[in-house]
């Protein structure tokens, strides 16, 4: 379907489930995680500050927009940092975003 797109996520014990997510509505990954029922702090509200919206891509990282300085200066802070990690509040889904699969590792405080 148009705008449509699946993505798998890998929560922290090790469950794995795919979601649809439409690419038309501007939400962020850290809000559509949310919106599907995972635990995800976000206390900064979407604004790069807390990493509690931490994941680790597993794949289809090449079609994601690079992370921004900001988005990089507080991932420099986590100690479980990841080579592929992002901050998912950080990140907008596109169409060809489909196939993207994250494991969430943000932390629960
Ligand atoms: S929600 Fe706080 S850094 Fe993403």
């Amino acid at each position: 379907m148009d705008n449509i797109i699946t993505i798998k996520i890998e929560d922290r014990d090790g469950q794995v489930q795919e979601i649809e997510v439409p690419t038309d509505v501007n939400l962020s990954l850290m809000e559509i995680l949310k919106a599907s029922e995972y635990e995800v702090l976000a206390t900064c509200g979407g604004m790069a500050l807390c990493a509690t919206c931490h994941v680790e891509v597993l794949a289809g990282a090449e079609h994601l927009a690079p992370a921004e300085d900001h988005e990089l200066d507080m991932l420099d802070t986590l100690p479980d940092l990841q080579d592929d990690s992002r901050l998912a509040c950080q990140i907008r889904l596109h169409n060809d975003n489909d196939g993207l699969f994250v494991k969430i590792r943000g932390s629960l405080q």
